[in-house]
């Protein structure tokens, strides 16, 4: 964490993306500009261009510029990336190799995404109320090994076969540091890790497992259960509320993030944190860049609004305004405003700006 100046003055890459992505950073802007008078922050926004925005001007998805204006800033708030646009394109010059290139130069190696059910939202989770009300929940997800970054990587023919690969691969130093951060994150909520791997099958799992056991003797204040990630994903439908931390590497955190995040109702409310051993860190909403709606003003801005507020308080240490923007949020749906993702006939339906606006109006 930076420490908090006299005057906190602070500088952040804005990379809105694609889709959606310029829509809801907008409103999260908006709502960094109403907190800084009132807690004594000053911010200082860099725009620069990412995924599908940076290809059609660079040629490539993260150029250089971005990483350096990144490198230069104390923390980047990321919109999303990609669109059927370029959906042709070669796979190392996809928009998505934007933000994996960013964890990667930033080794930003764990990923928090909280799953929080906000109260007035229940009816919007496809589960049953009683089912889905002790849902509060958060994955830290591995974020720079496994499947994702594993070499070799790639595909090749022969004798007219074609084959392709990747590779799934961890060292004890990557779960190690991953791990810490999941059990420090439990001290401070209800206690419990669940360590999630395919033990059963894969040997990245059992080394895995292994390495969880030992950093846990350093926390003995934490309960660490180990789950199959098939299980989980089942678990985490019939019964969230046994969960508190669950920590998992790359590829099953993704999957598994996905479906936390719909159970709160909708995958536009979930932000996430990738924090690593040095700033800057990221923060990212964890829904994609939706480009069926994009432009239409339908998009939930609430999940790249928490994430600012994730930002707030991992990066700057600001937790009176973090906690400020999540009051406004949590009465703002209390208010009965509902962007169309979580309106169910009742309440009032509103544009994503709209949203943006209500939630300053909170503050
Ligand atoms: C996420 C996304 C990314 C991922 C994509 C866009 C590369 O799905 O942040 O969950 O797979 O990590
Ligand atoms: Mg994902």
């Amino acid at each position: 964490m930076l420490e908090r100046r006299k005057t906190a003055m602070y500088k952040i890459a804005v990379l809105a993306g694609d889709g959606i992505g310029p829509e809801v950073m907008a409103e999260a802007v908006k709502v960094l500009r109403a907190v800084e008078k009132k807690f004594g922050l000053e911010f200082e926004f860099r725009e620069g261009l990412a995924g599908g925005a940076a290809i059609d001007v660079h040629g490539m998805p993260l150029p250089e510029s971005t990483v350096k204006l990144c490198g230069e800033c104390d923390a980047v708030l990321f919109g999303a990336v990609g669109g059927p646009k370029w959906d042709g394109v070669e796979s190392r010059l996809r928009p998505e190799r934007a933000i994996l290139g960013l964890r990667k130069h930033f080794g930003l190696y764990a990923n928090l995404r909280p799953a929080v059910l906000f109260p007035p939202l229940i009816d919007a989770s496809p589960l049953k109320r009683e089912i889905v009300e002790e849902l509060d929940l958060l994955i830290v997800r591995e974020l720079t090994g496994g499947l994702y970054f594993g070499t070799p990587k790639g595909r090749d023919e022969s004798g007219g076969k074609v084959r392709a690969f990747d590779t799934m691969t961890y060292t004890e130093h990557e779960i190690e540091r991953v791990a810490h951060i999941a059990f420090k994150a439990a001290q401070k909520r209800r206690k419990r890790v669940t360590s999630v791997d395919k033990a059963n099958v894969l040997e990245t799992s059992r080394l895995w497992r292994e390495v969880v056991e030992k950093v846990a003797a350093a926390y003995p204040d934490v309960e660490l259960f180990h789950m199959y990630v098939d299980n989980c994903s089942m678990q985490m439908v019939i019964n969230p509320g046994q969960f508190d931390v669950i920590l998992t590497e790359n590829t099953f955190g993704d999957i598994l993030s996905d479906e936390s995040a719909v159970l709160t109702g909708s995958i536009g409310m979930l932000p996430s944190a990738s924090l690593g051993d040095k700033q800057p860190y990221l923060y990212e909403p964890t829904h994609g860049s939706a480009p069926d709606i994009a432009g239409s003003g339908r998009a939930n801005p609430i999940a790249c609004i928490l994430s600012a507020s994730m930002m707030l308080e991992y990066s700057f240490g600001a937790s009176d305004a973090a906690s400020a923007i999540k009051q406004a949020v949590t009465r703002a749906l209390n208010g009965g405003y509902r962007t169309a993702d979580i309106y169910s006939g009742k309440g009032r339906l509103v544009s994503t700006a709209e949203m943006g606006d209500i939630v300053v109006d909170y503050i």
